[in-house]
């Protein structure tokens, strides 16, 4: 028989190779000749599968939803900063997306996790929250800046309103929703965040679709695939605040003393 020389790099995903690449094993031409969208292309990229048109659409949602809140930010700022320095493109985004984490659009993966683990052990709201608190960690998912129970995020009503209407069952995020119930009856500020809308509704998606085994979710759970909807999705305004910065010619930013408490 053959005799393989071994290789350095195994690649599941994609095929240059032939006269067209492929995603997934669907070639380019199939890509654009059948109208897919960013929703499929991130399907076929990611999770090595076609979705059904409710999942596809409800990731480029998310995509909608996350590219931009603005130049206030924690991304954005480091962006324009960046920029405002003379950086180049590239180094202006990165600046930006370097701030993505456990604060700020990087608590999706953790969102899913904990909701998932408590749903899972059928954990009361009360008995997940206060058992995170007794551990010292901060529910992820909940918890805004500037939002409040009396001034909610609409991307997350979005979000619920879609899923509530087109996937056959909502039932992690209903969780994160009593969830949010019991935090907002301690804190105002405790509202269920965008990420925790995406990390709750993503296990909607991938246990009602019946495109996923429990293995496979687990693994995508475990290894953190989610935040990487809000990194995709936020480099859009990212570079939208780099060209803006560029446009009018703003100069170097420095922070003004007055805004700073020196002390020893
Ligand atoms: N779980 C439990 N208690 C919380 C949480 C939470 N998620 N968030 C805030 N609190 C409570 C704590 O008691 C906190 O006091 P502590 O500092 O002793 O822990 C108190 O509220 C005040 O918190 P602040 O630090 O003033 O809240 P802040 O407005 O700075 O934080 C933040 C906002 C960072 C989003 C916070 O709520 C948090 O860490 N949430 C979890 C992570 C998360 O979901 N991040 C994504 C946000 S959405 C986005 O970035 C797109
Ligand atoms: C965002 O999407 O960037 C925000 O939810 C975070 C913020 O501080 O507003």
């Amino acid at each position: 028989g053959k005799v393989r020389a071994p290789t350095h790099i195994i690649s599941t995903i994609s095929d240059d190779r032939g006269e067209e690449p492929c995603y997934a094993g669907v070639p380019m031409s199939s890509i654009v000749e059948q109208g897919y969208g960013v929703g499929d292309v991130i399907s076929l990229l990611w999770f090595k599968r076609s979705l059904p048109r409710y999942c596809t659409h409800f990731i480029e949602i998310c995509i909608m939803l996350c590219a931009d809140h603005g130049p206030c930010v924690s991304g954005a700022h480091n962006t324009i900063v960046t920029a405002r320095a003379g950086k180049d493109l590239v180094s202006s985004l990165v600046s930006g997306l370097l701030t993505i984490g456990p604060r700020f659009g990087g608590a999706i993966d953790d969102a899913a996790r904990y909701f998932k683990d408590a749903y899972d052990r059928n954990l009361t709201p009360y008995e997940f929250v206060e058992s995170m608190k007794k551990k010292g960690i901060r529910v992820p998912g909940i918890g805004h800046r500037i939002k409040r129970g009396d001034n909610r995020d609409k991307r997350v009503e979005l979000l619920q309103r879609f899923a509530r209407t087109h996937f056959p069952s909502v039932k992690y995020m209903e969780y994160a929703v009593q969830v949010e119930t019991y935090t907002l009856s301690k804190a105002n500020n405790l509202v269920l965040n965008v990420d925790g809308a995406i990390g709750s509704l993503f296990l909607d998606l991938l246990a009602g679709s019946g495109m996923f085994s429990k293995q496979e979710i687990d693994e995508i759970v475990e290894i953190g695939y989610l935040n990487g909807l809000f990194v995709l999705a936020r480099s859009i305004g990212l570079i939208g605040h780099t060209f803006d910065q560029k446009r009018l010619k703003q100069p170097l930013y420095r922070h003004p003393w007055e805004d700073v408490l020196y002390t020893k």
